[in-house]
């Protein structure tokens, strides 16, 4: 997508053989791309969020590993570098989707044909993904022309959840792919933006891309969803996910079986776009079976903005002493959710629906 008329991904290799990503926690208030270049770097580019969203967490993963095939292509390295990315976060499944995807290339290659096979392999999980949330999109859109058309083209409200856009993936995005594509065909839609505490995604990331493609929006406070649902302010809600299971129980960031609850109560559909390599067909129960990342207190007790001087500073908001909890992620069961926006249609969340939309993965 673009910034500033320039088109960019959010992870890209430049001729030269560099990665590089945008490191997103400067964004909306700084660009700025960084190269990563060993082992370490992609470590920490996942661990401390600088690619962030699950799709981009496995594409990083996979040109990691990548980048050290061509430092040391052994076994041994294979191994340790699978367990060091692996062990960056816990929830979205894209991250070991990847890892096994590049072990499955690799491991039966001599280790002298690993590097190239490796940066073949990682730019293909990109193109993939490109081509995944572009279909996604496509299959999103018709549900928006419908509630276009029952609303006498009128103005189709969305309200999304935290960033599940074009940053949080290598392009497109999932939950915003829908509207951008619905936006590109004339249809007339305003997205309500929940800022997604405590690291504000939806502020500083979602707000920031729709922006930057003119889409119309307003940012709300994440408790505002419930109320504006109430007075018929949204049409439906368009949600990503970090892992979803077998079953259809969807994880997404804290705060989204809220706003699920929040649906179901007011009638307003609720659709999670939803691309493949993110389910996770070895579990069913997900509040039962996924883990979920606890992260630091400081997320919680103190925010990150631009001061008036245009420096970007973190301020304490809560007392001195004062824990705090900082789940990131939490399980919307099944029976919450309207549909689940593939890249193969639209599928129902339940078992027997994922499986016939996806026999060929469900059977492995
Ligand atoms: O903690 P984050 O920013 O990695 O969490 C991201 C989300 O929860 C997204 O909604 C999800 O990864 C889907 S991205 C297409």
């Amino acid at each position: 997508m673009k910034i500033n008329g320039k088109h960019y991904r959010a992870i890209w290799r430049e001729p030269s053989g560099e990665v590089k990503v945008i490191d997103q926690r400067w964004l909306p208030h700084e660009l700025r791309i960084v190269t990563l270049a060993n082992r370490k770097d992609f470590a920490d580019a996942i661990y401390e969020m600088w690619v962030r969203g699950a799709p981009l967490i496995g594409a990083t993963a996979a040109y990691g590993v990548a980048v050290q095939m061509a430092e040391d292509p052994s076994d041994a390295s294979l191994d340790e570098t699978y367990e060091v990315l692996h062990a960056t976060r816990p929830t979205a499944i894209n991250l070991k989707w990847a890892l096994d995807e590049m072990n499955r290339v690799l491991r039966p290659l001599a280790p002298e044909a690993r590097a190239e096979a490796a940066y073949k392999r990682a730019a293909e999980i990109c193109d993939e993904d490109v081509e995944i949330n572009r279909r996604i999109g496509l299959n999103g859109l018709e549900i928006i022309r419908e509630i276009a058309a029952k609303k006498g083209g009128g103005r189709v409200n969305v309200l999304t959840h935290c960033n599940a856009g074009w940053p949080a993936t290598v392009d497109w995005g999932t939950a915003t792919s829908p509207i951008y594509h619905a936006v590109e065909e004339g249809i007339d839609v305003h997205v309500f933006v929940d800022e997604t505490r405590p690291r504000n995604q939806g502020a500083q990331l979602t707000a920031w891309e729709l922006n930057s493609h003119g889409v119309s929006h307003d940012l709300i406070v994440d408790n505002a969803g419930g109320h504006l649902m109430q007075h018929g302010e949204i049409d439906l809600v368009i949600v990503g996910t970090d892992r979803t299971t077998a079953r259809g129980d969807v994880c997404n960031k804290i705060g989204t079986y809220l706003k699920a609850l929040a649906a179901k109560a007011n009638g307003v559909p609720f659709y999670v776009a939803l691309p493949s390599p993110t389910i996770d067909w070895t579990v069913q129960d997900g509040v039962k079976e996924i883990p979920i990342e606890e992260r630091g207190p400081e997320e919680v007790t103190h925010v990150q903005g631009k001061a008036a001087d245009g420096a970007i500073i973190s301020v304490q908001i809560s007392p001195d002493g004062t824990g705090a909890r900082n789940p990131a992620f939490d399980v919307t069961p099944a029976e919450l959710v309207t549909g689940l926006i593939t890249e193969r249609g639209v599928v129902a969340a339940d078992a027997e629906a994922l499986a016939a939309a996806f026999p060929d993965l469900a059977s492995r």
